[in-house]
């Protein structure tokens, strides 16, 4: 297991360091682990003066899996876009053909409390959301500024999707669906957008091969409005770029904290990048407060996905469940009045009940 380390910024050096201490534990054991480290994001345009400098695209290529921690912050905010921590990430995303990304949104019972909805509306919640992550307004083309024939300034993005783009991403959606309760929501705009009714008409013509699944259809605003009115409706969503951006945000939020949530962004033979999905929470930097059981809720989804290591993504998630269990909390899921401890003892936790 060729693993890759990308600590990135704010947070997440010190979020990713109590993973790699999972990883160490299971080195010891004997699991054939190869780490290496490296820089993505403000940290490597630090030192390289780009966010996904050549040196990191070779690291990344030669890896079988990569674990991220998050990018950004305040300091990088004037620069140009082009070299912006971001682009770091979309970067090694696109360079990766990492397309294919999943974010569940599952609420540990141990949670239902710090969730912002009602426990009897979020209790039990397992969604699995999955957005096209290397298409889109996110890399349409054209895009730009431009002054136009009235002399004003504008700036413009291109929605865009290929078929086969739409299909492929479909499949990872039927075959995820397959292996849980067979029902899948593709969610689009398609009373509006020409993108989306290509989306839907592949999404459909894909379903014949999956009968077994319950497809159905859902505009995004009505989408973002399902999730937080019954978001037990779902199973698995899929979604393109921009949509899937918004709509996981929304539903970690379900999940009780942003902080909770892992997420795998795949290549079609299961190479992947892991990352929690929050940011890099400048403001507590470096404080010890930082959350990291998304983080190690990520190599899970590393250990399962790119290793097929069911077992050892089972020990993990079984940890996480005891920790929380035991009552240990970060400010981030405690409740008011409820003890807090910091990154490194919820590390001590996790990596001992691992
Ligand atoms: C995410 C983030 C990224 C995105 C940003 C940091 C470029 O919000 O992973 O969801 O928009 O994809
Ligand atoms: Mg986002």
């Amino acid at each position: 297991m060729k693993i890759l380390i990308l600590p990135g910024d704010g947070i997440g050096p010190e979020i990713v360091g109590q993973a790699v201490r999972v990883l160490e534990k299971f080195k010891a054991e004997g699991v054939p682990i190869e780490l290496s480290h490296g820089l993505l994001g403000g940290a490597a345009h630090d030192a390289h003066g780009h966010p996904y400098p050549e040196v990191t695209q070779q690291q990344a290529r030669a890896a079988d899996a990569i674990l991220l921690g998050c990018v950004g912050g305040p300091q990088y905010d004037t620069l140009p876009r082009a070299v912006r921590p971001e682009q770091g990430l979309l970067g090694i995303r696109k360079d990766l053909k990492l397309f294919a990304n999943l974010r569940p949104a599952m609420l540990y019972p141990e949670l239902a409390a710090s969730s912002s909805l009602k426990p009897e509306v979020v209790a039990g919640l397992d969604i699995m959301i999955i957005r096209e992550l290397t298409g889109d307004i996110y890399f349409g083309q054209p895009r730009g500024r431009r002054t136009n024939a009235a002399g004003e300034d504008e700036g413009f993005d291109t929605m865009h999707y290929a078929k086969s783009e739409v299909e492929r991403i479909a499949h990872v959606g039927f075959r995820t669906a397959m292996k849980r309760n067979k029902k899948l929501c593709s969610v689009d705009k398609a009373n509006v957008l020409d993108t989306s009714i290509l989306w839907r008409e592949v999404v459909t013509e894909i379903g014949k091969q999956y009968p077994e699944v319950q497809l159905s259809h859902m505009y995004v605003d009505n989408a973002a409005m399902q999730l937080v009115r019954a978001p037990k409706q779902f199973d698995v969503i899929v979604t393109g770029n921009i949509f899937g951006d918004i709509l996981s945000d929304e539903a970690s939020m379900l999940a009780g904290s942003i902080g909770m949530l892992p997420s795998a962004s795949l290549d079609a033979s299961n190479k992947g990048l892991y990352e929690p999905i929050h940011g890099s929470a400048p403001d507590i930097a470096g404080q010890n407060k930082a959350n990291p059981i998304a983080t190690v809720l990520s190599l899970a989804m590393m250990m399962r996905y790119s290793f097929s290591r069911e077992d050892l993504a089972q020990r993990i998630e079984t940890g996480v469940r005891k920790v929380l269990a035991s009552g240990a909390r970060t400010g981030d899921i405690a409740l008011p009045g409820e003890a807090v401890i910091g990154t490194k003892a919820m590390g001590d936790a996790l990596v001992a009940a691992v």
